[in-house]
């Protein structure tokens, strides 16, 4: 065996084998969610034991599993006495490959100037395509590497991130590229998305940036993935009014979904244009922002059911109209979160995402971290090996230096000390940021 962590106070599973479905949790299911927690009984702490696969081999009680495993080779030991253990973080949404900070946009929007104040006059996206299209890929990758070890250092263990500050086909692949790099150096897994329809290039009109996407950018990414240079998991666009139009944003998406893409995208954000619903009728497996949904498209990610990703930095930040986060969960939408990492919204924490959601959207902490793992996991099609604690799945930990896992997202924005180990396939991550 590879690791054994013993003696620990509580063990958080999120979902036992008793749970009728264990891929993703959606109404009733999320909101009375027990997380299969497992406490300390009569003295008695808990082992979470991981194989030299780096897969999960066994969970319980340290007396029964002495004499289980008390005959086999343990390369390494973590005694988590009073400690707790949850499943490593998932973060449903990420922008993480750009140069060129924009704090100079953070003062313009506090003093009042409005996202697409910012968009319109040629700064927020544009101001970052620019930057990001001068740089190199080394450049571009230390970049991510830096970004990303300080996500593993917050607990997320999965990251979705995508491209979407090239905007033509030669920078969109170099972002991929860059994410491809990532997945084969570091000890953090990532889900790439295509967004190549992040925002309207400055000399093009809409139609003629989907055009590009379509008949461009799309067909040579999907080129480099039929050869294996890269691996795509989704395609994104930003639907949004004076970006793309729920049209073009179908054809997009109608495009990705014939290449063999999941769909999972940006969705009634600013204004209400009903991209959720459009989104629903493809069959969309994931929709984010949604602060502008309306109970129909509500009623349409129910059905399917579609995840929703919810961001609550983005919400904070730009000073939004929170999304509907308990009328979804009531009405069945699997709700996830993501930190929305990028230039307008640096926050590479997804305890503190959490926090914020508990605050401002009013979930609990149970619904919280249901939706930063095994619905945040299924967000991105990998709930059959990340999101909770079960045999089988990646030995993806956190021990906490806490008794009870609430201290993760109570003890606000000082996640790295809480925050006792992060343990990535059975080893302890090194959370030094050079
Ligand atoms: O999810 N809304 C579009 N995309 C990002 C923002 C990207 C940026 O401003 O650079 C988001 O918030
Ligand atoms: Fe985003």
């Amino acid at each position: 065996m590879r690791l054994w962590v013993k003696h620990a106070r509580q063990v958080v599973r999120i979902v036992s084998d008793s749970d009728a479905c264990r891929e993703y949790l959606a109404g009733p299911a999320q909101k009375n969610c027990n997380l299969a927690i497992l406490e300390e009984k009569d003295g008695i702490g808990l082992s979470v034991i991981i194989d030299r696969d780096g897969l999960i081999a066994d969970i319980g009680y340290d007396d029964v599993m002495e004499l289980k495993y008390k005959n086999q080779t343990i390369e390494e030991i973590i005694d988590a006495t009073g400690r707790s253990v949850l499943p490593g973080l998932v973060d449903a949404h990420t922008h993480p490959v750009w140069a060129g900070d924009r704090v100079h946009e953070f003062s313009m929007k506090l003093a009042g100037a409005t996202y697409m104040d910012i968009y319109e006059a040629g700064g927020g996206i544009h101001f970052t395509v620019n930057h990001t299209r001068n740089a190199s890929e080394d450049e571009l990758y230390g970049l991510l590497k830096q970004r990303l070890t300080r996500m593993l250092a917050n607990g997320t263990v999965l990251v979705e991130g995508k491209s979407g500050y090239g905007l033509d086909a030669e920078n969109e692949i170099k972002m991929l590229r860059v994410l491809e790099r990532a997945k084969r150096e570091l000890p953090i897994d990532i889900s790439s998305t295509f967004c190549g329809a992040h925002a309207v290039p400055k000399n093009q009109t809409a139609e003629e940036a989907t055009l590009n996407v379509l008949n461009e950018q799309l067909p040579k990414v999907m080129l480099m993935q039929e050869n294996g240079e890269l691996h795509v998991d989704s395609i994104d666009v930003f639907c949004e009014k004076g970006v793309f139009d729920v049209e073009q944003s179908r054809r997009i998406l109608e495009a990705g979904r014939r290449a063999g893409l999941r769909l999972n995208f940006h969705a009634d954000e600013l204004t209400p244009i009903n991209g959720t619903e459009m989104g629903a009728s493809l069959g969309a497996e994931a929709m984010s922002h949604l602060e502008e949904i309306s109970p129909e498209g509500i009623a349409a990610m129910a059905a399917k059911p579609s995840i929703a990703v919810i961001l609550p930095t983005t919400a904070y930040l730009l000073r939004l109209k929170p999304p509907p986060v308990r009328q979804m969960i009531t009405q069945g939408v699997p709700v996830a979160l993501g930190s929305d990492f990028n230039p307008n919204a640096y926050c590479l924490s997804m305890p503190l995402v959490m926090n914020l959601a508990c605050v401002m959207f009013r979930m609990t902490l149970p619904e919280a971290l249901v939706a930063a793992t095994i619905n945040a996991a299924a967000a991105l099609g990998k709930q059959k090996t990340h999101g909770s604690l079960e045999v089988g799945k990646y030995g993806d930990l956190l021990i906490l230096n806490a008794p009870r896992w609430e201290h993760l997202v109570y003890q606000m924005g000082d996640n790295q000390q809480v925050i006792g180990q992060v343990i990535k396939r059975g080893r302890v991550i090194d959370r030094t940021v050079n």
